[in-house]
């Protein structure tokens, strides 16, 4: 069966899911880090309608009601579903995850149908098989007389569990008064000893006060790209003191794995996504009887002529085109996580590699957004991570580098991992303040957390709360076996 919402959509299942907690506080921080992976990236997903997140009036339970236009569009979002829900069960403090799915019947309305919304419930009847279910959505919508004129009374609509054996009443009131007055009334007495004669097992009843609705994002129609640029911000490369930062926390442990390698001198040398420059520059400088390509589509902030043996190049890297084993080291460093094809990228740059060169590669693993110490901490990397993952970045794609190096035919494969976060240094803060504060909008604006929640975290950059180990830079390296005449 599928009914409307007043916006007009179409909504053909019905989820519920009440997470029970093992106290109030527990429940409250559930509540806010739920509201926020549906606002990071369940609202996003095809055939999403809305989401209503309630707290039980007695603190203790999280019940989030989620409308879809299908069953099969609910059961794709569980599938590829978020680490944060998938993981409620196994939280601290949670005892219980349960969940009703289900098709809407045709409900009642009341009076004050357009009404602010003070207190739900979520009543659940048990039934022997479908047919009692759907007997007990015709008794609810025959009771509709006196109900449609109680005063505060908004709607009730009923549920019918896929297997039919569970009934959900979903009635709304503009207040608790309304909802006490409305139970009070004695012809609510009347048909209840119709209901009970169906019910296999006493009721569930749950009286809520519903915390936030969520509808679905708009529609986005993101323009084709092979990568995205590293910044939150859709078309646009990170500004230059983003850029320079991002040097200043990460050149010390690139030089110093570039400075190790053994064997032969830096000779024939080639950057692929260089950014502002300071590890090109610093090749060129080391090595000044070798020579330094910069490739990167955006070459706005690197400077050809800052040393001789220095060429930019402005281009692709996905579709640029070099001479086989034309180079004795290849750096890339926060690059290929951005492209759709890291692994293809991978066996272009190896073929451009000389035999004996190495190939030195440099990516991100960020941690699940879940684990976050903090609730404000959680929304923010999971609105970050999501926004990255649209704009075309994959942020997993570290994890896979060591073991793709070696796939690849390198030999002596070596890694390091590099923690990043607040709190792991002074420049680390300085940089998630500096990202946020120029980019953060666009996760308000998208509505994936609040202007609130991102000066909360903002305000606990610095400070022992709000230390985090929100990803690790991986940093691979691995050389390409030399010819037979040479070794
Ligand atoms: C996060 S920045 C890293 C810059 C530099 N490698 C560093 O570590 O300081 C990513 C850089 O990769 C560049 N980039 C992304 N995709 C690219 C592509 N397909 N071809 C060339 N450059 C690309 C971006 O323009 C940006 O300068």
């Amino acid at each position: 069966m599928t009914a409307t919402t007043a916006a007009g959509k179409a909504v053909g299942h019905v989820t519920f899911e009440e997470v029970k907690a093992s106290r109030p506080g527990v429940a409250e921080e559930l509540t806010t880090l739920i509201a926020a992976e549906f606002r990071a990236r369940v609202r996003h997903l095809a055939g999403f309608v809305s989401a209503r997140i309630h707290l039980s009036l007695d603190g203790t339970s999280v019940v989030s009601r989620v409308e879809w236009s299908s069953e099969e569009h609910s059961r794709a979002a569980l599938r590829d579903g978020g680490a944060t829900l998938h993981a409620l069960p196994e939280r601290p403090g949670v005892v219980s995850v349960t969940t009703f799915a289900g098709e809407p019947a045709p409900g009642i309305q009341g009076p004050a149908e357009a009404g602010p919304v003070g207190v739900v419930a979520v009543v659940k009847r048990h039934v022997g098989e479908r047919r009692d279910a759907e007997t007990l959505a015709r008794l609810l919508h025959a009771s509709g007389g006196w109900k449609s004129e109680h005063p505060g009374f908004i709607s009730a609509t009923p549920y019918v569990s896929l297997d039919g054996a569970t009934y959900l009443n979903y009635p709304q009131w503009v207040s608790e008064e309304s909802f006490h007055s409305y139970m009070d009334d004695p012809r609510n007495a009347a048909g209840q000893d119709a209901i009970a004669v169906l019910e296999t097992e006493p009721p569930e009843i749950l009286l809520c006060a519903l915390v936030t609705h969520i509808d679905a994002a708009p529609r986005e129609h993101p323009p084709a790209r092979a990568h995205s640029t590293g910044s939150l911000s859709p078309d646009t490369v990170s500004p230059l003191d983003q850029l320079r930062l991002f040097e200043r926390k990460y050149d010390p442990g690139t030089t110093e794995i570039l400075r190790r390698l053994p064997s032969r001198p830096r000779r024939r040398c080639l950057e692929l996504g260089a950014g502002a420059g300071s590890m090109a520059y610093w090749l060129a400088d080391t090595a000044p009887e070798g020579s330094v390509v910069a490739v990167d589509t955006d070459t706005g902030y690197l400077d050809p002529d800052r040393a001789g043996n220095l060429t930019v190049r402005k281009a692709d890297i996905t579709s640029a085109t070099f001479a086989p084993g034309s180079f004795d080291l290849i750096l890339a460093r926060a690059v290929l996580e951005h492209l759709t094809d890291p692994d293809a990228m991978l066996d272009r740059a190896l073929s451009w590699l000389a035999p004996g060169g190495w190939l030195v590669v440099e990516d991100f693993y960020f941690l699940p957004a879940a684990d976050a110490p903090t609730a404000v901490g959680r929304s923010l990397l999971e609105a970050y991570v999501t926004r990255m993952r649209e704009h075309g970045a994959d942020l997993s794609w570290g994890r896979r580098l060591p073991a793709a190096l070696a796939r690849a035919g390198l030999t002596s494969v070596a890694t390091r991992v590099t923690p990043a976060g607040p709190g792991q240094s002074a420049v680390d803060d300085e940089l998630i303040a500096l990202r946020m504060r120029q980019e953060g909008h666009t996760l308000v604006d998208g509505g994936q957390v609040t202007a609130g929640e991102l000066d909360t975290f903002l305000g606990l950059l610095g400070t022992s709360e709000g230390r985090d180990l929100t990803a690790l830079l991986v940093s691979a390296w691995g050389r390409r076996p030399p010819d037979p005449e040479e070794r």
